[in-house]
């Protein structure tokens, strides 16, 4: 609830969007975006509020400052966590992951 309050105004997009739409997956669903976007952008264009968890109490965020400095939109992009969201570009076809916790990965079992 708080999450969507600080995020109510910041989410819409100001002037239009430059380049082609471009489709990518945020936890399964898919999302358009444009070339010009960042993933938060994307995102919060989307209606998209949470991109990430904190580790111990589960708190949710999505995103801060916007310009890289916080940990606050943390996502995991094609399996690689600790992505900044406000940082990264979108791609066509990329796979979005809401992040939880640090992000670690689970290490292979191999035979
Ligand atoms: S919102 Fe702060 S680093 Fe992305």
């Amino acid at each position: 609830m708080v999450i969507e309050q600080q995020n109510r105004h910041s989410a819409a997009r100001i002037g239009e969007p430059a380049g082609a739409p471009v489709s990518l997956s945020f936890e399964g669903q898919t999302v358009v975006a444009y070339e010009s976007d960042t993933i938060a952008t994307a995102l919060l264009a989307a209606g998209v509020r949470v991109f990430t968890m904190t580790e111990i109490a589960g708190d949710r965020r999505g995103g801060f400052c916007f310009v890289g400095r916080c940990a606050d939109c943390l996502v995991v992009v094609d399996g690689q966590a600790n992505q900044r969201a406000c940082l990264t570009p979108v791609r066509a076809g990329m796979d979005v992951r809401m992040q939880r916790g640090h992000g670690a990965v689970e290490p292979e079992v191999g035979p």
